[in-house]
């Protein structure tokens, strides 16, 4: 292609900040923000979580004074994770009327009704082992776990969660809740599914917030994090399923994923900033190599701009504090 210099001239539309947000393709709001938050039982203080710099475990019995804060702040949407003291080989406190699931949802409910709950569906902070479901010899049980994913989300949805979010990474597990939710009557229980995850060396503070037991790694379940055309088949073999969103996760080493999915289905899409993306921008910033605010806005906004419609972040809460 031959030069359009000196005709065209793209600084033209950057001279001054007006321009520069007029002309502005992508952006994001606090409509576009779910934050991920850790409630822990039978604990009375919030813990600190060293691994992520300025998040904390919330004591269960905290959780409707901390959840009626973020609503003040215009949080709409919080991803529940329990940190459970009640650990068995299957998880099975999760489909308990009265376990630590079924109460995260009922609490915040009650407190905010209109707080929308995603409740994160799996078992690794549930079972002794710390894998996503029930063991056969050293593999997780793809069907056995499947199934009891279904009874998961049955309760989650009985005690009010407004979306049931699996991210067991099991073959089948959205057909598998879709039809549990339907079979009790939950016809109106949206499914996020985490549908593209990748076996992500971010995820590690996660594995501090969470209280995880687990020993090896979740890579015959969770994907290989170098394959694009599986991450779209899985994304695509969920909407078959019946997902109502998709998500890709992690984010911001994922962008190419995240444009393939958009370009590929017409569901919602969300993107996760995990963990260990949080833990880079926070400790970077407090060594004083990054400005953290203009990195946040920066990142997120990338995810915005390849393609993500919504985006969970631990990051939410500051930016509805700062006015974004
Ligand atoms: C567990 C789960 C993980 C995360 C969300 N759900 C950890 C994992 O799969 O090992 C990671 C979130 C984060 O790192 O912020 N199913
Ligand atoms: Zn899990």
């Amino acid at each position: 292609m031959s030069s359009l210099f000196p005709a065209a001239r793209p600084r033209r539309l950057r001279s001054n900040e007006n321009f520069r947000s007029l002309f502005q393709e992508s952006e994001f709001t606090l409509n576009d923000l779910v934050l991920p938050i850790f409630v822990e039982e039978e604990i009375d203080e919030f813990v600190p979580i060293k691994s992520m710099p300025g998040v904390q475990r919330i004591p269960e019995s905290r959780l409707a004074q901390e959840v009626e804060r973020y609503a003040r702040a215009g949080i709409k949407s919080v991803m529940t994770f329990g940190v459970s003291h009640h650990l068995d080989a299957t998880g099975s406190d999760t489909w308990q009327e009265n376990g630590l699931v079924s109460r995260i949802s009922r609490t915040i409910k009650s407190a905010v009704p209109e707080m929308i709950v995603m409740s994160d569906t799996c078992f690794c902070e549930y079972t002794d082992h710390g894998h996503c479901g029930v063991m056969h010899g050293a593999h997780v049980d793809n069907d056995a776990t499947i199934e009891n994913l279904g009874k998961q989300a049955v309760m989650a949805a009985r005690a009010g969660a407004d979306v049931i979010a699996p991210s067991a990474a099991m073959d089948g597990q959205v057909k598998a809740i879709r039809a549990a939710l339907d079979a009790a009557g939950f016809t109106q229980t949206p499914i996020m599914a985490y549908s593209t995850k990748f076996a992500s060396a971010l995820y590690g503070p996660f594995r501090e917030a969470g209280g995880s037991a687990l020993k090896g790694d979740r890579k015959s379940y969770q994907m290989n994090p170098m394959n694009r055309r599986e991450a779209l088949r899985e994304s695509l073999l969920d909407e078959a399923e019946g997902a109502d969103a998709l998500m890709v996760k992690p984010a911001g080493a994922y962008l190419d994923i995240i444009r393939d999915i958009r370009e590929a289905s017409n569901l919602p899409l969300a993107a996760y900033q995990v963990s260990g993306e949080y833990a880079m921008i926070k400790f970077g910033a407090q060594a004083g190599a990054i400005d953290e605010h203009r990195v946040v806005r920066e990142t997120l906004g990338a995810i915005k701009r390849a393609g993500a419609d919504l985006i969970f972040t631990y990051f939410a809460m500051d930016l509805a504090l700062s006015g974004i």
